[in-house]
């Protein structure tokens, strides 16, 4: 099968399956303090932040989707208005298929409607153990001329993926030397089964520049598999993982507790602009979304743009009524672990 049609397939199927995780994010876990005296306007807060250096409008993040197709590239371009629009961070689908057929990257630039957005390509880490090189690196960096490269870990996907990449072995070495050589910021994601603390650590001492823990809880890349494999047998072996992973919450988490300087990206499940605020309280400093914005920038410019709107505007209240007039004022001390005492 052309990866084209696979990308097709999984547009498809994250469109019209149900592909969430078995398990939730573990944010419902953790509530906000209300602070029932702000003393401020709500025109006092501001969800402008810095990553890496850029300016942002707010700490939002339009993850990695989609490229290679000719929906996607109208897909590309419609997230990335939006995201030029509202002063947010965007990310592009894997760009592989663009290195291996040139004429293919025309559906990842987006550069023309999004000047000053800033702004992730993106490849496999794992094809640097199958030819990918610096240079491929360099290419896919500069044909859309983004601001960074992301690098996705998809483990469980490879294997549950007929004729997936299996061999993982000697990628934080490939990784490190990437990271030495490339003259932009490397940054590492998952696809949403989450970075342990660990292997952020390690990767922080690879030369990352930062981590996206991309944990589970919502779009689950086994299910979406599950629904591309024909052999009844395969399906069988992907089931078991429908609730693999570790959540958003906890690999946020583990990955602040390992790295405390290390700027990180919380997404995987991410539902609403409380679900963003929790995730800066945890420790993030930017907070992606992925499925929610396909399903939105789908249906029209106008959803998404609603979609976009109203997280911001979640975010906003969330910030008033915790009394953070500035996203850095969502420290830790304003969120506390639910239990039974708090009511259900
Ligand atoms: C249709 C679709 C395609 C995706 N393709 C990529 C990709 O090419 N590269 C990547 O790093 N992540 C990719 N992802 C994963 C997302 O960036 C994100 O990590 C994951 O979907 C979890 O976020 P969510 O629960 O908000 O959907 C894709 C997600 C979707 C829904």
């Amino acid at each position: 099968m052309r990866v084209s049609d696979r990308k097709e397939e999984h547009l498809d199927i994250t469109a019209t399956q149900d592909v969430r995780s078995a398990h939730t994010t573990g944010l419902e876990r953790y509530q906000l303090l209300p602070c029932a005296l702000p003393e401020m306007a709500l025109s006092d807060v501001s969800l402008r932040a810095r990553f890496l250096g850029h300016e942002l409008g707010a700490p939002l993040l339009i993850s990695a989707m989609t490229g290679g197709t000719p929906r996607a590239a109208d897909l590309n371009r419609r997230l990335a208005q939006a995201a030029q629009t509202l002063g947010l961070a965007m990310g592009l689908g894997s760009q592989r298929v663009a290195l291996d057929d040139p004429q293919q990257m025309a559906s990842f630039q987006v550069r023309d409607v999004a000047p000053d957005v800033l702004l992730f390509a993106n490849l496999g880490a794992v094809q640097l153990n199958y030819g990918l090189g610096v240079d491929d690196c360099q290419r896919a960096v500069e044909a859309v001329s983004a601001d960074a490269l992301v690098l996705h870990l998809n483990a469980l996907q490879e294997m549950i993926q007929p004729g997936g990449n299996t061999d993982f072995s000697g990628l934080l070495a490939k990784i490190e030397a990437l990271c030495r050589q490339a003259p932009y910021p490397v940054i590492v994601k998952e696809v949403g089964w989450g970075i342990t603390g660990e292997t952020a650590r390690r990767l922080q001492e690879a030369g990352v520049a930062a981590v996206d823990v991309a944990g589970s809880g919502g779009t689950s890349w086994s299910r979406v598999e599950g629904h591309r494999l024909e052999s009844e047998r395969e399906r069988q072996v992907a089931i078991a993982f429908d609730d693999w992973g570790l959540p958003t919450a906890k690999a946020l988490m583990q990955a602040r507790d390992a790295c405390p300087d290390l700027p990180l990206i919380a997404s995987g499940g991410i539902a609403t602009g409380v679900d963003v605020a929790k995730c800066l309280a945890l420790g993030a400093n930017l907070v992606g979304m992925a499925r929610p914005l396909l399903l939105a920038a789908l249906v029209s410019e106008e959803a998404l743009h609603q979609q976009l709107e109203v997280t911001q505007r979640q975010l906003s209240i969330a910030l008033f009524c915790t009394g953070s007039r500035t996203v850095a004022d969502l420290v830790p001390e304003r969120i506390y672990v639910r239990s039974a005492a708090d009511g259900s």
